[in-house]
């Protein structure tokens, strides 16, 4: 359901209709430019805010330029942070710095705890409902930083904070048919656990492709640490931006559509979750069915090998620094 139901007249219509607000946090941004642009065309946002330390009226007056029923307004600087979340029924947080080669993402801890903290203190304060789609990283530590944030207020609610890991399984079907062939957008590959390195997990034995142990060992590697192909490939000057813009307009749009009623819609995401309980973690990405209220039900990992036992081994103590290391942020600072 939306937080925050107002009526409006698209132009195109005289019929009313109902006008979801999304606020993109970071919308000047490598990403959150292309972003804002396919939120632009999405025909179930209904407002959209554009919130970034610089650049952001440029940015919304040339996308309200695009003749699509929404509207789009533009919020500069932290004295306008609160107006821009206002109300929002979801906020889409891409704000903070990338990657250069030879960083980990947890190396950005240092810069985007501290942004992403201060995003969520002003969301609890404006706009206590939204469901908040984190995709600055480290996503492992950042979407506990949001959850304690939540928490501290006395307002938090697991079904609607999400870590964006949309782009995993989108790189996960891209390159499982690049090697064997198909069609990428009908070949889904379940992938579990985090969002960096090792962390990432994905389940090739569930695809019901065969696979050599050659294959299963590259494209593990290959999915895990798709996001340095592209560090390394832009030489300096950031990380994946089109195709996280893709894979962020493709979760918004699939929660927009929940929200407003559709069923059986799943998309990977890292939530609170009891299957990570399970397993140790507080915090774990599994495919997750969307509904009125943000998450319906986060599904089980599913039947795993041998192989996908190790890798889960292996992720969990990496997974558990990072959540502590995001926990214990908002209660230091
Ligand atoms: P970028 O530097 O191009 O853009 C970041 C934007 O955030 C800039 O416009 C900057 O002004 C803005 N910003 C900085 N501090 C802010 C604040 N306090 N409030 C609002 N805006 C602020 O970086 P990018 O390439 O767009 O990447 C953004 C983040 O997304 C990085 O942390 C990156 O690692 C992450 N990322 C995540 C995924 C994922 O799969 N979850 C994929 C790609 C990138
Ligand atoms: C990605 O997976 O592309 C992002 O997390 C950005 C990065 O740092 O690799």
């Amino acid at each position: 359901m939306f937080a925050n139901r107002v009526i409006t007249r698209g132009f195109a219509s005289s019929v009313a209709s109902l006008a979801p607000k999304v606020a993109v946090v970071g919308a000047a941004g490598g990403i959150g430019q292309p972003l804002s642009l396919l939120l632009k065309l999405n025909p179930h946002v209904g407002r959209l805010a554009l919130y970034d330390l610089v650049n952001t009226p440029g940015v919304a007056a040339d996308l309200s330029h695009i003749n699509t029923q929404s509207s789009v307004k533009g919020y500069k600087g932290p004295e306008q942070l609160e107006d821009a979340l206002k109300g929002s029924d979801i906020i889409v947080v891409p704000a903070g710095v990338p990657r250069k080669p030879g960083m980990t993402r947890d190396d950005l801890f240092k810069i985007n705890a501290g942004i992403v903290k201060g995003i969520a203190e002003a969301a609890v304060k404006v706009a206590p409902n939204a469901h908040i789609l984190v995709i600055s990283n480290p996503v492992n530590s950042t979407v506990p930083i949001v959850a304690e944030v939540f928490k501290k207020a006395g307002i938090f609610n697991p079904k609607r904070i999400f870590g964006v890991t949309t782009l995993d399984v989108v790189r996960a079907s891209t390159f499982v048919t690049t090697l064997k062939g198909g069609d990428a957008t009908k070949t889904p590959v379940h992938v579990i656990g985090g969002h960096s390195g090792v962390t990432i997990i994905p389940l090739l034995s569930q695809t019901g492709i065969n696979f050599a142990k050659e294959e299963v060992d590259a494209l593990t590697h290959r999915i895990q640490f798709g996001g340095d192909e592209v560090v390394k490939a832009k030489e300096g000057l950031g990380s994946a931006t089109l195709s996280m813009a893709h894979a962020g307009a493709r979760f918004t749009d699939s929660l927009l559509r929940a929200l407003a009623g559709a069923k059986g819609i799943v998309e990977p995401s890292y939530v609170y979750s009891e299957i990570g309980a399970k397993h140790g973690v507080e915090y774990f990405a599994t495919n997750v069915e969307l509904g009125p209220e943000g998450v319906a039900k986060v599904h089980p990992i599913g039947p795993i090998n041998a192989y996908e036992e190790q890798l889960l081994k292996a992720a969990i103590p990496e997974l558990q620094a990072n959540i502590k290391k995001g926990v214990d942020f908002v209660h230091q600072g």
